[in-house]
Formats: C-alpha cells, structure tokens, sequence
C-alpha cells in the first residue's frame, strides 16, 4: 500500500507540514507490513497553473497546460493512502490546493447532458482510496475550518476517496505553534498508528 501526504502549505516545517509529517510517522512506526511506501509532496515545489476551462480535457482526459501537474496527478493515481492538509487562508484553502482540486475536477469528471434534460456525472478514476483531511487555521472558527475542509474533499469525491479521519483546529499562527499542542500531535500521531485497522486493500 502506499501512502502520499500531500502539503498545500507553501510554508514548509509550519503546522500543516508538522501535522501530515506526524500522521505518516505515525503510519510509519505503526510497523505495518501493508505498507510499501511512505512520500510527501509539498504542492509549491511544483508548477501548477489554473485550468482555463478551455474544455479539451473533457474528451481526453489530458490538460493543456505546460505544467507539473501530470507529476503530481501520477502520484496521487499511484497512492492507496492520501494525507491531504491545507491551512485556512482567506476563509478557505490555499491557492495551491485550490488550482490541484480544480484541475482535478475539469479533467476527471465526465458530464454527460441525457436528451431527457438530465444531467449525470461520472468520474474517470473509479478504483478506491482512503483519505485523511488535515484542516488548520489561525482565527477562524472551526465552521470556517469545516467548511474549508469541504473544499478539500471536492478532490476526494472526484477521486473516490473515502474520508477515514480528519483533524480540524485553529489557534494555530506562527510556524510550528502546533509543537506546543501536544494534544493535536498526539491525535495526528495515533491516526497514523490506527490506520493500517481502517484499510484493507
Ligand atoms: C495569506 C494568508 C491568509 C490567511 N487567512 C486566514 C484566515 O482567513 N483565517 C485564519 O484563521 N487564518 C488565516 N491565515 C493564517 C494561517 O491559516 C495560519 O497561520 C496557519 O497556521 C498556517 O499554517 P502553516 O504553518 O501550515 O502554513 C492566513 C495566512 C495567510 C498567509
């Protein structure tokens, strides 16, 4: 089984970094023999352009833009296990993850217009994954946290992820606050441990 954590944070080591790092270490130390492969992708190390809803992916499925993104599209196919985190920015997720989840849902979603006046959709990916969704903000309510965290599961549904955990928090500010919540790293740790019970290939 392989997992990949996924970090929409350009701040790397920062809460969001330190919370997904601790879910894979936890997954890690959890000794599983299930587990091929353990990888982290921080989405600002790759050039990722918004879709321009020009439309072409619908019939191939690929992209125009000269981008990284079949890189990290590759990886996600590849992975059984996304850990996915984004802090609040602006009331909702980060560019980067907001461009990765747009991309995704132009190019994976097949809408189909039925003569009846119907709309139906279906998704091009169609094999199962599991997901855990690692939401943090600053001051924000934790309504703002949950509802940018159902951003983050657009991409989920368009890729037949199943949600298995998810952490939601806020009083979370400068980098690396999240060290002196031991409950949280503990929580994101023990989510780790428990997976391999949640997951059967
Ligand atoms: C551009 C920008 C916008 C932000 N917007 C919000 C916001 O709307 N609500 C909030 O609570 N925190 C907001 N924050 C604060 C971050 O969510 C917070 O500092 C978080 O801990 C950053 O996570 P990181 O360390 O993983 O980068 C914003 C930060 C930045 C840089």
């Amino acid at each position: 089984m392989k997992v990949l954590g996924i970090i929409g944070s350009p701040r790397k080591k920062g809460n969001t970094d330190i919370l997904v790092s601790e879910v894979l270490n936890g997954i890690d130390m959890s000794g599983s023999q299930i587990i091929s492969t353990i990888e982290k992708i921080y989405l600002d190390d790759f050039k990722l352009l918004p879709c321009k809803v020009c439309g072409k992916c619908k019939t191939t499925g690929q992209c125009v833009q000269q981008d990284d993104f079949n890189i990290v599209f590759q990886k996600i196919k590849e992975a059984n296990v996304i850990v996915f985190g984004s802090p609040v920015y602006c009331k909702t997720v980060t560019a980067q993850v907001k461009i990765l989840i747009d991309r995704i849902d132009s190019s994976q979603i097949i809408v189909s217009h039925i003569p009846d006046g119907k709309t139906t959709f279906s998704r091009r990916i169609r094999d199962k994954k599991k997901g855990i969704i690692i939401c943090i903000s600053d001051l924000s309510v934790l309504d703002i946290v949950r509802q940018s965290a159902e951003v983050m599961k657009c991409l989920f549904r368009d890729l037949n992820i199943e949600v298995i955990d998810e952490i939601l928090a806020n009083k979370l500010s400068k980098k690396g606050d999240v060290l002196k919540n031991k409950t949280l790293l503990q929580q994101a740790f023990e989510i780790g441990m428990n997976l391999c019970e949640k997951v059967s290939i």
